[in-house]
């Protein structure tokens, strides 16, 4: 029954809509929104912390029945003064009794880096997205519990850079200057990933035969790009999906099986990585 339903509308906050992460995040959510009756209005903050409050008061006075936040900066106490159900996807909030979706960040970073050791790579570089993150943080962290051992890792492998194409580029071209021996990069997500394949072709560098290369998220994007891109592929649909779901229990005053969900991420094998 909707019987707690009153607007019939829920809020989604985005990061950044320009990442083709964030529309796939969306569809779901709004799939499932749809199916059970409710509309779901769209706030992006560009990854700025002022544009996400302003949308977030936004969210608050306007009349909802609960919130998704994928959010950039929100802390627990923050989302703690919604009067309305949240639920936090995909970047997490850390805190006791927000109900959460994100996917398992660090035991695939560790597998995406190992993959790399696989391949015979010999110096893996890892673009590590923007330092506020805390995805950001566990996917470092994935890198580091691999390579921190090895006896050419060095701390200047690791280079921070927005979730942004042109940045990743220009990190990467910056990277290879200093580190030219660099044969394998491990990017924090897959638009990075893209960025850092675009400096290493200009570079006139051979994917994958002289560098191997692997993203995190699986958009759809990766498999356009050429060679078709080597991910850590999230359940991003069924991500979106089961967020919308719990909040719809939530709205409609329904007990949750589960509070946190942490989903698997599965190694997708294509062109920026060698065969086998
Ligand atoms: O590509 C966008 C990144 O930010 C993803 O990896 C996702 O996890 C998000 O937080």
């Amino acid at each position: 029954s909707l019987t707690n339903k009153k607007t019939g509308t829920i809020g989604l906050m985005v990061p950044d809509i320009t990442n083709p992460f964030f529309p796939e995040l969306a569809r779901a959510v709004e799939d499932v929104m749809q199916q059970y009756g409710y509309t779901t209005i769209l706030g992006n903050s560009d990854e700025n912390p002022q544009k996400e409050k302003q949308y977030i008061q936004l969210l608050k006075q306007k009349y909802i029945d609960g919130v998704i936040l994928a959010s950039t900066a929100l802390t627990a106490e923050e989302v703690h003064t919604f009067k309305v159900p949240v639920v936090v996807l995909d970047r997490v909030v850390l805190s006791d009794n927000i109900p959460m979706v994100t996917s398992k960040n660090r035991e695939g970073a560790r597998e995406a880096t190992r993959f790399l050791l696989k391949q015979g790579c010999r110096k893996i570089a890892h673009l590590r997205g923007p330092v506020q993150l805390r995805i950001a943080d566990e996917r470092c962290h994935g890198y580091l519990d691999v390579v921190e051992k090895l006896e050419w890792f060095h701390p200047g492998l690791i280079v921070a850079s927005n979730y942004d194409m042109r940045q990743a580029m220009q990190a990467t071209l910056e990277l290879l200057k200093k580190h030219p021996d660099i044969d394998g990069i491990f990017a924090g997500n897959d638009i990075i990933a893209i960025g850092a394949m675009r400096a290493v072709q200009l570079l006139g560098i051979s994917i994958p035969e002289e560098m191997a290369i692997i993203g995190y998220d699986g958009i759809t994007m990766g498999e356009i790009v050429y060679p078709e891109l080597t991910t850590m592929a999230q359940p991003i649909y069924e991500m979106g999906a089961l967020a919308a779901r719990m909040l719809i229990k939530m709205i409609e005053k329904q007990p949750l099986d589960t509070l946190y969900y942490e989903l698997d991420v599965q190694l997708i094998e294509r062109g920026t990585t060698r065969k086998g």
